[in-house]
Order: C-alpha cells, then sequence, then structure tokens
C-alpha cells in the first residue's frame, strides 16, 4: 500500500473521519430515529466483532483516517464498549477517539470508557424537562441520563456536551433552559435541526426548528449573539457567544443550511457496510471482504471506491429527495 493515498473524493474533499456503528440496538425509542415497536434488530452474527473494526481502522489510517467516533444505535448497550476504545486507542495513527450517547448506561460506563482512552463524549439530550424528555424518547429514562451527565463529569470528560436535536412545535421551550445551562456551568449545548432520517418517515419540513428561528429565540431574550469563528472548518456547528460574554452556544443547520461542503466523515455500519453520507442511497458491503478472503489492499480498494463516489450534497431540499431505506438507528449518527 502506497502512504499517498488518500480518501479524497471528486470534489477534493479529504475524509480523515471516521464514525463507526458499533450497534443498532438502543434503549430508548426517539420519534426521530426509531419506531415505537416491533423494531427488527440486526442479527448479533451480523455485527462486526471488535477485531474486525479494529482491522478497517487500520486500513483506514493507512488511507489518511485519524480521527474516530463510536456511535449506534446506542454504542453504551454493546457488551465490552471500553475494550473497544482501548484497542483502538493503540491503533498508530488514531489521534482521536470520540462517542456520541443517550448517557443512559453512562453512570456505571464513564469511568471506564475515560480509563479505556476515550477524549470526547457527545451526549444526545434534546429536553431538560422530564415530561418532553419522554415525549421524545418514549421512555421515562430522564433520571439516569442526569446520573450519566453526573458520572461523566466525575470521570473528567470536560466540557461536558450536549446534542439537542430541535423539533418545532415540541422542543421550543427548551431552548431557554439549555441556554441558561450553558451559560451556568461547564456544558456545551448543541442544537441540532431534525433530518428526515426517522424510521417511521413522518419527516417533514415543517417540523424542523431551524437554526435561524433558535437564533431569534435565544437573541430575544439574551441580545444579540456574536458568531464566534470555527476553530475546526470541518465542524457542522457554528458557534455563538452571548452579548454579555457569558458562555456560548451551538447551532448545527444540517438541513436549513447544509455543511455538506466541508464534509470530511466516512461511516461503517455495525453490519459492515461502508457508508459516505448520512443519506446516501447505496452503500458497499465490506464484511465479505473481511469474513472471507479479502485482504487488506481490497478493503482499502473498496473503501477509496466509497468515497470517491460521494455525491455533492444531500438533497433534503430539493422535490426529488428520496429518504434512505436505513433509519439513523441503522446507519449510526
Ligand atoms: N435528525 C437529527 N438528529 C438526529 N439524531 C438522530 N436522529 C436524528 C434526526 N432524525 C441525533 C441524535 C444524536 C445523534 C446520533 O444524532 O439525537 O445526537
Ligand atoms: Fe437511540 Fe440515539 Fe436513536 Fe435516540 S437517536 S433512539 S438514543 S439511537
Amino acid at each position: 500500500m502506497t502512504e499517498s493515498r488518500k480518501l479524497i473524493d471528486s470534489f477534493g474533499r479529504v475524509h480523515n473521519n471516521l464514525r463507526i456503528s458499533v450497534t443498532d440496538r438502543c434503549n430508548i425509542r426517539c420519534f426521530y430515529c426509531m419506531p415505537a415497536d416491533n423494531v427488527e434488530f440486526m442479527p448479533r452474527a451480523e455485527l462486526l466483532t471488535f477485531e474486525e473494526i479494529e482491522r478497517v481502522v487500520r486500513v483506514g489510517t493507512s488511507l489518511g483516517i485519524d480521527r474516530l467516533r463510536l456511535t449506534g444505535g446506542e454504542p453504551l448497550v454493546r457488551r465490552e464498549l471500553p475494550s473497544l476504545v482501548a484497542r483502538l486507542a493503540e491503533v498508530p495513527g488514531i489521534i482521536d477517539i470520540g462517542l456520541t450517547t443517550n448517557a443512559v448506561l453512562l453512570d456505571e460506563l464513564a469511568q471506564p470508557l475515560h480509563d479505556a482512552g476515550l477524549k470526547r463524549l457527545n451526549i444526545s439530550l434534546d429536553a431538560l424537562d422530564p415530561e418532553v424528555f419522554r415525549k421524545v424518547t418514549r421512555r421515562d429514562s430522564y433520571d439516569k441520563v442526569i446520573a450519566g451527565i453526573d458520572a461523566a463529569r466525575r470521570a473528567g470528560f470536560r466540557p461536558i456536551k450536549l446534542n439537542a436535536v430541535s423539533i418545532r412545535g415540541l422542543t421550543e421551550d427548551q431552548i431557554i433552559p439549555f441556554a441558561e445551562l450553558a451559560r451556568e456551568t461547564d456544558t456545551e449545548v448543541r442544537f441540532i435541526e431534525f433530518m428526515p432520517l426517522d424510521a417511521d418517515s413522518k419527516w417533514q419540513n415543517d417540523k424542523v426548528l431551524t437554526a435561524a428561528s433558535i437564533k431569534k429565540i435565544l437573541e430575544d431574550q439574551f441580545g444579540e449573539l456574536r458568531p464566534v469563528p470555527k476553530s475546526n472548518p470541518s465542524a457542522p456547528a457554528s458557534d455563538f457567544e452571548f452579548a454579555d460574554g457569558k458562555g456560548r452556544i451551538g447551532l448545527i443547520a444540517s438541513v436549513s443550511e447544509p455543511f455538506c461542503g466541508s464534509c470530511n466523515r466516512f461511516r461503517l455500519t455495525a453490519d459492515g457496510k461502508l457508508r459516505n453520507c448520512l443519506f446516501s442511497l447505496e452503500e458497499t458491503d465490506i464484511r465479505p471482504l473481511i469474513r472471507e478472503s479479502g485482504t487488506d489492499e481490497d478493503i482499502a480498494t473498496a473503501m477509496l471506491q466509497c468515497v470517491a463516489a460521494k455525491k455533492a450534497g444531500h438533497q433534503i431540499n430539493s422535490s426529488d429527495f428520496v429518504q434512505p431505506d436505513r433509519p439513523m438507528y441503522s446507519i449510526g449518527g
């Protein structure tokens, strides 16, 4: 393998960021992601083992992957997750490992994950009001999430990063409480627009609480928000400082102002498919290569081809947009 090969698509975007879904299972049922019941999960034998994931990562590093994020479903329901983190942290070339979790199981796992070498944790929490939390997640796990966030703080994760999906007609009144939390504590809060990746295909444009409307709600309360220059041009969040200089807030305008042009992300699903975009309609199955007689070179070629075929961006705002068959929980966020 030559060192110079990189995961570059036809638009010149360089991919150094691999998001790895470790399971499609989840212990809650957010309506924008999962169906309420009768979820069909992947059979366990179809999930890549930790050895298999590590192999893909090693091949990825030879193509310029240096950052990883573990996702789900809910990654913490995958048994022995800290041992995967420890394994991946040892792979030469990997400089950063993050994890996106709903925090339900974080009370027990924050410390072992930190000890295993996890550097960054994003916690998904859409509401600070337990009743709104229950409406979104269809579960009563609010107290566990709060306990999980406390455990993350005790384990040394700093800052605590919260991601809140914003839904018109449901989460408007959560915005000010989240902003106060960001202003009063060492918590970074980012609001994410609701994307068409729900299992029920009930997404509609008018349910997107746009970054612009969130900004307006915040400015009505706290005064003008000042944009903070991006330290990382590929970061999806636009950060803003409050007028009084106290705290900041992030807005992820995935639908209303797509940031596909600076995307550096590439995905591996729990069942071993490569995806070059959350919204792609095609994927590359590398499990047969991994499980049968594929060489590392074959896996590298599959990765290069998958990235090369990446489209310019998602088409959510176009009339011929087609929602992918896989909902969020089986892609990985
Ligand atoms: N739209 C926006 N964000 C979503 N997430 C899951 N489904 C959607 C959706 N349809 C978020 C989760 C989590 C991350 C993995 O993606 O809340 O923060
Ligand atoms: Fe579970 Fe995350 Fe999907 Fe919510 S968004 S149901 S926490 S996988």
